[in-house]
């Protein structure tokens, strides 16, 4: 049984664990971390940890119908929520709400999660309207870094401080179950959290979001990208390096493969 969406709504202030939330974006890796995560978010981030490319921006709708169809096969209980790539939800509801039906008719996902606060807001209430969840996400919103001018935090002047609540406060009113708080100041962060009566899901944010969000890879020390708010708690890219290293020695000194790993030699 999956987690539901009212599930993690109904997380908030129930004086229960923060929710765990991590990346992913194909069937193994979700089966390996499906068993620790209330939810499985098939980012965007994609585009960067998978496709290489420089920003978001270039993911297509195509990708993550692809990729979110391989997490929802290889999960079986956490709640799947998939991310709505730049272009396919910000002209108007309508356009939101095909993009939004057609990941989840393809992919078999709860949930989508798309960016933005105030300028999302009828969208949002659009889709909720309509049978789709949304997952909100503001203050460092990747998919408006050209407007922002680069990746980092926000929330540094009153201003900005400001913005970040009205948008919190304003996807909440609009029906969001739930909002990623993602590069804020501290302070900013917690606050936020206070004031909403929906979960916040923090990455670089504040250990009092009622829970947290990290890319998979940069978690697990596979992906060579470490902003400030990552913590490694694996070291994949040392792993691979090193069995790749071994590898290649013992195909190249004839120590591989040995009779265990040949057909109709007897083993001993
Ligand atoms: O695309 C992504 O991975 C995200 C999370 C980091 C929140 O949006
Ligand atoms: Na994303």
């Amino acid at each position: 049984r999956r987690l539901t969406v009212p599930a993690i709504r109904a997380r908030k202030n129930s004086g229960g664990e923060p929710i765990v939330m991590l990346t992913a974006y194909t069937a193994r890796m979700a089966q390996l971390l499906d068993e620790h995560c209330d939810v499985l978010l098939v980012g965007d981030s994609l585009g960067q940890v998978i496709y290489g490319l420089p920003s978001t921006l270039p993911v297509t709708l195509d990708m993550m119908c692809a990729h979110g169809a391989a997490v929802v096969r290889g999960s079986y209980k956490s709640l799947i929520v998939v991310d709505m790539p730049f272009g396919s939800y910000e002209e108007s509801p309508e356009a939101a709400f095909r993009a939004a039906s057609r990941i989840m008719a393809e992919t078999g996902c709860a949930a989508v999660k798309l960016e933005g606060g105030t300028a999302m807001a009828d969208t949002i209430s659009f889709l909720t309207q309509r049978g789709i969840p949304v997952m909100a996400h503001v203050g460092l919103t990747p998919q408006a870094v050209n407007a922002l001018g680069g990746y980092g935090a926000r929330g540094k002047s009153q201003e900005e401080a400001a913005k970040i609540a009205e948008d919190a406060k304003a996807v909440e009113q609009a029906g969001a179950f739930s909002v990623v708080i993602e590069g804020v100041i501290e302070e900013i962060a917690r606050n936020v959290t206070a004031g909403l009566d929906i979960p916040t899901i923090g990455i670089g944010a504040s250990p009092s979001c009622d829970g947290q969000v990290l890319v998979a890879e940069d978690m697990l020390g596979l992906f060579e990208r470490t902003p400030r708010f990552v913590k490694r708690f694996g070291t994949m890219a040392e792993d691979i390096s090193r069995a790749a290293g071994e590898y290649a020695t013992a195909v190249k000194s004839r120590d591989f493969p040995e009779d265990a790993q040949l057909y109709g030699v007897k083993k001993d």
